[in-house]
């Protein structure tokens, strides 16, 4: 399983110690408000771990829990999966952030990783994400990873999201052309 890096972040692929970390985040209202609107319990945690290893399993990437390198951490998660879960589907970032450690773009600092292994490694064509339309702090993450939205909100996880998008292509011209 693959293990990514960023200078302040460490990459984890999610393993059963993750969950005291992972709960610690997830049973938080402001956390799953635009995701599930539901705070996790222990077994919904424990249930989401396993479900993500047999994605690393089938798949070989899912979910990594971001772990903070300076303090060992567990600031938050971040993904690669495929949009509604099914593998014939565009592929999907995306992530979320114990409260504690919102405000210090450690979602943009994840997300580029990913993004990078996406395209790179696993050769992926484009990259989605999906929001709630009233999830402005994670629409800017989409925008600061070079994302284009899409015109009409789209029916993804029983839910009317703001669906953003990036091909290769874009990802490859915006590394190779210097920032103003
Ligand atoms: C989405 C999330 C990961 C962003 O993390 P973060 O650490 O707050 O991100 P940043 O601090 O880099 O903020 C991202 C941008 O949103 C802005 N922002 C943050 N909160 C905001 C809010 N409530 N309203 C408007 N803008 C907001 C920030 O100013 C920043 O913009 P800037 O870079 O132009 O200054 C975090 O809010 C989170 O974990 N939310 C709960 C889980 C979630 O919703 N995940 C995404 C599901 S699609």
């Amino acid at each position: 399983m693959t293990v990514l890096h960023t200078p302040r972040l460490r990459l984890e692929p999610f393993a059963d110690a993750h969950l005291a970390g992972l709960h610690a985040m997830n049973r938080e209202p402001e956390v799953v408000r635009y995701i599930t609107g539901k705070p996790e319990t222990p077994d919904d945690t424990r249930a989401a771990i396993a479900r993500t290893q047999a994605r690393w399993a089938t798949w070989g990437y899912g979910w990594w829990a971001l772990i903070e390198q300076n303090s060992g951490a567990l600031a938050g998660a971040a993904c690669l999966q495929h949009m509604g879960g099914e593998r014939s589907n565009p592929h999907e970032l995306g992530w979320r952030l114990h409260p504690a450690h919102w405000g210090k773009g450690y979602a943009i600092e994840a997300a580029r990783r990913i993004a990078a292994y996406a395209f790179d490694d696993q050769r992926a064509p484009l990259l989605m994400a999906v929001r709630h339309p009233d999830n402005v702090a994670s629409g800017r993450v989409m925008d600061k990873l070079g994302m284009t939205q899409r015109p009409a909100l789209e029916r993804w996880y029983d839910m009317d999201c703001a669906v953003h998008e990036i091909t290769v292509d874009t990802w490859a011209a915006a590394i190779t052309t210097p920032k103003k």
